[in-house]
């Protein structure tokens, strides 16, 4: 059996026992999000190669210098209004229309899997379409009209930096949304990881959590990360846009 023909025969045992088994949750990462025009964060146009994350992404950071890291901010909310869901995305969307995932899980802060149609997404690391206030905890909508306020947005009761409500370095994760997804992680039988280096921790514990309950992994990634040799039980080495539209083609045709 050649190369091609093992991995059309992976998309067919894989949308077999999506069928048979029907308790799907994705966890993402920001390769999900690359064919919806926002670079990844670590290697080539990524965030992470232009600014050093503890210079511009440290809770500290941001408190120290807001006008600094807003520099950073301004960009990331450029590229976010500039996106719109990829056919991955779209393709996580028609699995949940079709019953068998329950719940993504996403390191993602864009906001994408929502717009795409899922209903469960637990956003680990927050979402950067919301602002709140470092001091009274105030949330508001992020804006083309609020981002370009120099040298940096500020609260309008309490005066106090805007920050996006995502989680930085140096900060926790929301309690209730690692409470939820401990819970998916526990609960589903097959769990795809998409698109993540699987590098950030706690984030990259949640995997190793299904697997030891016993959930086939499906990974999908154009590179090997740490979860590959360790947990994926299958591999499709491939861009999420051209790998999930696939196993749901399998998954409705056979
Ligand atoms: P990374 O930038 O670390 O990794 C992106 C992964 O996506 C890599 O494994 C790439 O090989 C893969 N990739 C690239 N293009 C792809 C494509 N078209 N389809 C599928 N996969 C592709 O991003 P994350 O793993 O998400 O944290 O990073 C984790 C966290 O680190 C982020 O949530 C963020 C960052 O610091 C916070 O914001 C707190
Ligand atoms: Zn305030």
């Amino acid at each position: 059996m050649g190369e091609g023909d093992k991995t059309l025969d992976d998309y067919r045992k894989v949308a077999d026992l999506i069928k048979e088994k029907g308790y799907v949750v994705a966890f993402t990462g920001a390769g999900i999000s690359v064919d919806s025009g926002i670079p990844a964060f670590r290697g080539g146009q990524g965030l992470w190669e232009k600014y050093d994350p503890m210079e511009y992404a440290h809770i500290s950071a941001f408190g120290n210098n807001p006008e600094k890291v807003w520099i950073m901010l301004r960009e990331m909310a450029q590229v976010i209004f500039d996106s719109s869901p990829s056919p991955a995305h779209i393709a996580l969307g028609k699995l949940e229309k079709k019953g068998y995932l329950k719940a993504v899980i996403t390191q993602n802060v864009d906001g994408l899997h929502h717009i795409a149609g899922n209903s469960n997404v637990i956003e680990y690391h927050g979402n950067h379409r919301w602002l709140i206030c470092m001091s009274c905890s105030k949330r508001i909508p992020l804006s083309p009209e609020i981002v370009s306020v120099q040298p940096y947005p500020r609260c309008e009761k309490c005066n106090s930096a805007l920050k996006p409500d995502v989680v930085f370095f140096g900060e926790g994760i929301p309690m209730l949304e690692m409470i939820r997804a401990n819970e998916e992680a526990n609960k589903c039988n097959v769990m795809f990881i998409v698109g993540t280096s699987g590098v950030v921790y706690p984030a990259a514990e949640i995997p190793y959590t299904s697997k030891s309950k016993g959930a086939t992994i499906v990974e999908i990634n154009p590179e090997h990360t740490p979860f590959t040799s360790s947990i994926s039980d299958y591999f499709f080495k491939g861009t999420a846009s051209e790998v999930l539209p696939k196993i749901i083609e399998y998954i409705e045709y056979g």
